[in-house]
């Protein structure tokens, strides 16, 4: 699943030495593996074969623009949900035209932007939102494709955070109103009723809540075909990836090896669960992954500041913090942490960044191999919501991102100066 494996005990990602790589380009750094990327793009396809589908991948989770020029080139459109995210794609060479506009709170702005580079279709939230697509492709003299969000209250089981489907979620409409959504969309002059969504929640590991989902919204689905001639189902994202045992996961044998009964999902699992229940439907079917597409397929890498041994615990402290990855901190996320060189040296501890808080911490009581100051760590499963989720706080600078594809690296973000974090600040001269 992953192209980070241990070669005379260094890490590599493909055929680059990750400590080479830290020296080279400074830490914290992500890294981001191509050929993962294709990999998982190409297991995920041919996982859907039998159906009539378009990989919009969310590129929420990790926004770079030479990943997205990644997956232009392998013929993903995207699943955007802001106007920026739309001139990325732009920026990227990527296809507006393919591609949908999700999200809650979508600006005028951002409709009018989206229906001027021609958006495949708006993902709708809530009637006021549809009113003001209509109300502004009526501006533009244009015709606005959109499909109705449906939350078809099934629980994902994943964390509160980042669970959707539920109906106490904001998103979406509940299941039961739908029908008069699509009523009011239908009487609507300037809009064009083209499909129908769901999205039920993030780092989803089993398949059957996906199961549930499609089910419940079968009925649902062949109705609005019949009555309104819907083109597509999109039945979001959400596929979960392996966090513990990450580096384990790399070998595409671990699975099947580690897995009895627990289920893991898979491409392949997944495949087989969605595409029967999907395949005589006669609809595009679109689906919304991201963290499944990067997550694994990207690590921070953090030098070793100091070894701290206090009395009942020890504390790496790493030069990476909780505004470089936020996971561990927003979510309790668990990232495996191995060295990039490995040694003898053993240490229990927890690691943790600079940052003044007691929630900068990656990980509590972890066994650690090469870990000592100066050493390069690898914090994994860091591509899907890593860099795009961090700031500035403690005025820290963005970190680096660097892409590797076979033996070559090249940095596709440079660290942040401190001229570029000052850049639109203005002292007043009232001061
Ligand atoms: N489609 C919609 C409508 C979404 O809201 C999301 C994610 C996706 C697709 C992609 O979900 P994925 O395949 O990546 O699970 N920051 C959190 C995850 C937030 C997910 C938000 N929505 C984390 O770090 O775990």
């Amino acid at each position: 699943m992953h192209e980070f494996k241990y070669r005379d005990h260094k890490l590599f990602c493909e055929s680059v030495d990750l400590r080479e790589l830290a020296g080279r380009h400074g830490t914290p750094c992500y890294v981001y593996s191509a050929g993962t990327i294709r990999e998982n793009y190409r297991r995920l396809a041919q996982s859907l074969e039998g159906l009539n589908v378009r990989i919009c991948y969310a590129m929420k989770a990790n926004s770079n623009l030479a990943v997205l020029r990644l997956f232009s080139k392998l013929g993903a459109s995207f699943d955007l949900v802001s106007g920026g995210e739309i001139r990325r794609v732009l920026k990227a060479g990527g296809d507006i035209g393919t591609s949908v506009f999700a999200g809650v709170g979508k600006t005028s702005e951002e409709i009018e932007l989206a229906l001027r580079n021609g958006v495949f279709s708006f993902h709708v939230e809530s009637e006021p939102e549809l009113e003001r697509i209509d109300r502004i492709a009526g501006k533009l003299k244009l015709k606005a494709p959109v499909a109705v969000r449906v939350n078809p209250d099934v629980d994902a089981g994943t964390h509160a955070k980042i669970t959707t489907g539920k109906s106490e979620n904001k998103f979406g409409i509940p299941f039961d109103r739908a029908p008069d959504v699509y009523r009011l969309a239908a009487n609507l002059k300037n809009v064009e009723i083209r499909g129908v969504q769901i999205h039920i929640g993030s780092q989803i590991t089993k398949t059957e809540p996906f199961v549930a989902a499609i089910e419940k919204m079968r009925p649902l689905v062949e109705k609005l075909k019949a009555q309104y001639g819907i083109t597509y189902f999109s039945i979001g994202g959400g596929l979960g990836i392996a966090y513990d045992e990450a580096l384990a996961s790399g070998d595409p044998a671990w699975w099947e090896r580690v897995d009895g009964g627990k289920n893991l999902l898979t491409p392949e699992r997944y495949g087989r669960a969605v595409v029967p229940l999907l395949k005589d439907l006669g609809l595009e079917i679109l689906l919304e992954p991201g963290r499944f597409m990067v997550g694994n397929a990207g690590v921070l890498l953090t030098r070793v500041e100091h070894v701290k041994r206090a009395p009942d615990r020890n504390f790496v402290v790493v030069d990476a913090a909780m505004n470089d990855l936020l996971r561990p901190a927003m979510y309790e996320a668990f990232h495996e942490i191995v060295p990039v060189a490995e040694n003898e040296a053993r240490i229990t501890a927890d690691v943790v960044g600079p940052i003044c808080e007691t929630g900068d911490c990656f990980a509590k009581r972890r066994e650690l191999t090469g870990a000592g100051e100066g050493d390069v760590l690898a914090v994994f499963s860091a591509g899907a919501y890593g860099y795009v989720m961090a700031g500035r706080y403690n005025t820290r600078p963005m970190p680096s991102e660097v892409l590797v594809d076979g033996d070559r690296a090249a940095e596709v973000t440079a660290r942040e100066t401190f001229a570029q974090m000052v850049a639109n600040e203005k002292i007043p001269d009232f001061l």
